[in-house]
């Protein structure tokens, strides 16, 4: 992934946003941080009760060493974006489906969770705070990361007595290196990324660092990114690290079913809505690895990702290759998506919350 430089330094004093067009080098952002202005940050003690947030400066935090989040890993995150449209309005995608997705994840972590109005308004005044990062109409966006974490200190296992949310925002391009290009995916058979019962199913943090080493294997070989299949049988196919993954054959546009073990993607759920807007048949079932090889098309989907095709796929020392139509199938999903978001489509479903 391409880091993006901040050619004036440390993003630390109120630039005028002129500024920030004129020094980010906008046409090489990848999916590194970029260090913006603000961020926002919400407590909640032992009353349950979250307490006013506020925004400050981009910058540490303080925990106490024995904070819930570093012994036990109790934290979960979300991910959104904020577009900049060619009018120049300033557009959130589904901001109450992350508040809402954060709200199970809390409870199966045994967390308390800021309310869906707390968690918009302050995606809402992360974004507007660090306006001046939002990329220019149709460059890229201003992803922005909404993290809760136990913040009060444990010894022996057990739920934190002290919560805190902050989010905080970074312009980004492209998740993968490869750009829009195909992406290549190596399937994985011998480490999974969640079981049944686990919390594979919620936007815990501890479901991605298990995940490094897999990733790494892949990346050295010259993979993209990697495939997991399910744990009980290695034969259906689960999710990739970072995304949701779909087939498409003939007609059809399959997904597996979330069924507690795959990311409930809002990017999945919205390409299921577009999907059948474009007549394709939309079915959520289990995926043999094998049936996913003989598909026409295969991509990815998540919030940092976006809409990725799927150039090739290697599973058991075999390479599969596919082809994607150049106007309809994947590439038509991401056009639709894209052009929705970034206020170009009409958006019929109401999924924008204009900032
Ligand atoms: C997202 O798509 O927003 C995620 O959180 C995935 C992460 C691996 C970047």
């Amino acid at each position: 992934q391409i880091g993006v430089r901040f050619l004036g330094g440390q993003a630390a004093s109120p630039l005028r946003e002129s500024a920030v067009e004129e020094e980010m080098d906008w046409d090489n952002l990848g999916f590194g941080l970029v260090q913006t202005d603000y961020m926002y940050l919400m407590k909640c003690g032992e009353d349950d009760e979250f307490e006013a947030g506020q925004l400050s400066r981009f910058g540490n935090i303080e925990l106490s060493p024995s904070a819930g989040v570093l012994n036990y890993g109790q934290g979960i995150f979300e991910g959104t974006k904020a577009y900049r449209s060619e009018n120049g309005g300033l557009f959130l995608f589904r901001p109450q489906e992350n508040a809402i997705r954060m709200q199970i994840g809390a409870e199966r972590m045994c967390m308390q969770s800021p309310s869906v109005h707390q968690f918009i308004h302050a995606v809402k005044q992360t974004a507007l705070a660090n306006r001046r990062w939002i990329p220019p109409p149709g460059i890229g966006s201003l992803y922005i990361r909404p993290l809760l974490i136990g913040s009060g200190p444990v010894l022996g296992l057990a739920p934190a007595a002290e919560y805190t949310f902050l989010v905080y925002a970074s312009p980004v391009g492209n998740y993968f290196k490869e750009g829009t290009a195909p992406i290549n995916l190596y399937v994985e058979d011998v480490f999974h990324r969640a079981g049944r019962g686990g919390a594979g199913g919620v936007k815990s943090i501890t479901n991605y660092a298990p995940v490094l080493k897999a990733m790494r294997r892949a990346k050295d070989k010259g993979f993209s990114d990697v495939l997991y299949l399910d744990a009980n049988n290695k034969k259906d196919i689960e999710e990739v690290s970072s995304s949701n993954v779909f087939m498409l054959k003939d007609n059809v546009i399959s997904t597996p079913p979330t069924n507690g073990t795959i990311l409930e993607g809002i990017t999945r759920k919205s390409i299921m809505d577009i999907a059948q807007d474009l007549g394709y048949q939309v079915q959520e079932r289990a995926i043999p690895i094998q049936e996913l090889l003989g598909a026409d098309e295969v991509f990815c989907t998540g919030t940092a990702v976006g809409v990725a095709p799927v150039g090739s796929i290697t599973y058991k020392g075999n390479r599969v290759e596919y082809k994607m139509s150049t106007e309809l199938g994947c590439l038509k999903l991401h056009s639709t998506l894209v052009g929705i978001q970034r206020g170009e489509i009409e958006d019929s479903r109401g999924w924008l919350v204009q900032i």
